[in-house]
């Protein structure tokens, strides 16, 4: 299982892609919202061109727009492994997964928290990466909705029927807890402040590894 940090609740992200860069996290996740698909944070375009200055870590881009065209060349020019978009904006799904293949990334799609899992179907063969939603996009720092537990197993086994190569990603409101739950079903973890809120990046990614138990029993001396 590999994990992917999100920087989206930071404000100061320079700072927090430079911290993550010293971690073995596999993946940056780069979120970018432009508010035609969703509201959410915006963090502008200048800003992540730069992103090769604090990083070396392969970047895993999640576009929350309608139209991932405009901005699918822009994030090749980086040091992109794959490009993910929303299903929901149904329009030119083909046209944008074929772009990101031509240029050799990953491609992959998004689904929402109350999107129905069928529409995946058609796309399995077509794509590698489904990214599952946690949490409705926009912001970090969201509550995970409970019920998408049982989308990631349905879609898990969508796949294994299917047999399809397809990865399975999960986005939003992931801390140690649920990453435990998910774990047995997904291929990548994507976590943004349950670490960047921690004092010690690291510890917290190994966390969500499994590595090492929860807060509390590790905190607690040995008597
Ligand atoms: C939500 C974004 C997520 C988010 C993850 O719109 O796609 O990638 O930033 O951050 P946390 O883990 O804080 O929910
Ligand atoms: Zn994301």
């Amino acid at each position: 299982m590999k994990i992917s940090a999100s920087f989206l609740s930071c404000r100061k992200i320079e700072k927090a892609i430079e911290k993550l860069s010293l971690t073995d996290v596999d993946y940056i996740h780069v979120d970018f919202v432009d508010n035609t698909f969703c509201q959410g944070k915006k963090i502008p375009m200048r800003k992540l061109k730069k992103i090769y200055r604090y990083t070396a870590k392969r970047l895993d881009v999640h576009l929350m727009v309608k139209k991932p065209k405009k901005y699918i060349k822009q994030f090749v020019k980086l040091n992109t492994e794959m490009i993910t978009f929303p299903i929901e904006i149904e329009k030119d799904i083909e046209k944008n997964l074929n772009l990101i293949k031509k240029y050799g990334l990953k491609c992959g799609l998004s689904i929402n928290p109350d999107t129905n899992l069928h529409l995946l179907e058609k796309w399995l063969d077509k794509i590698d990466m489904i990214l599952i939603m946690g949490v409705n996009p926009g912001y970090g720092g969201q509550e995970f909705i409970p019920e998408v537990k049982n989308r990631v197993e349905i879609v898990r086994k969508m796949i294994t029927e299917h047999q399809a190569k397809t990865l399975l990603s999960i986005d939003g409101g992931i801390d140690q807890e649920i990453a435990k739950e998910v774990t047995p079903f997904v291929d990548i973890i994507v976590s943004g402040s349950y670490i960047t809120n921690s004092d010690d990046y690291q510890l917290t990614i190994d966390r969500l590894r499994g590595k090492i138990g929860p807060e509390k029993e590790a905190d607690t001396p040995n008597i």
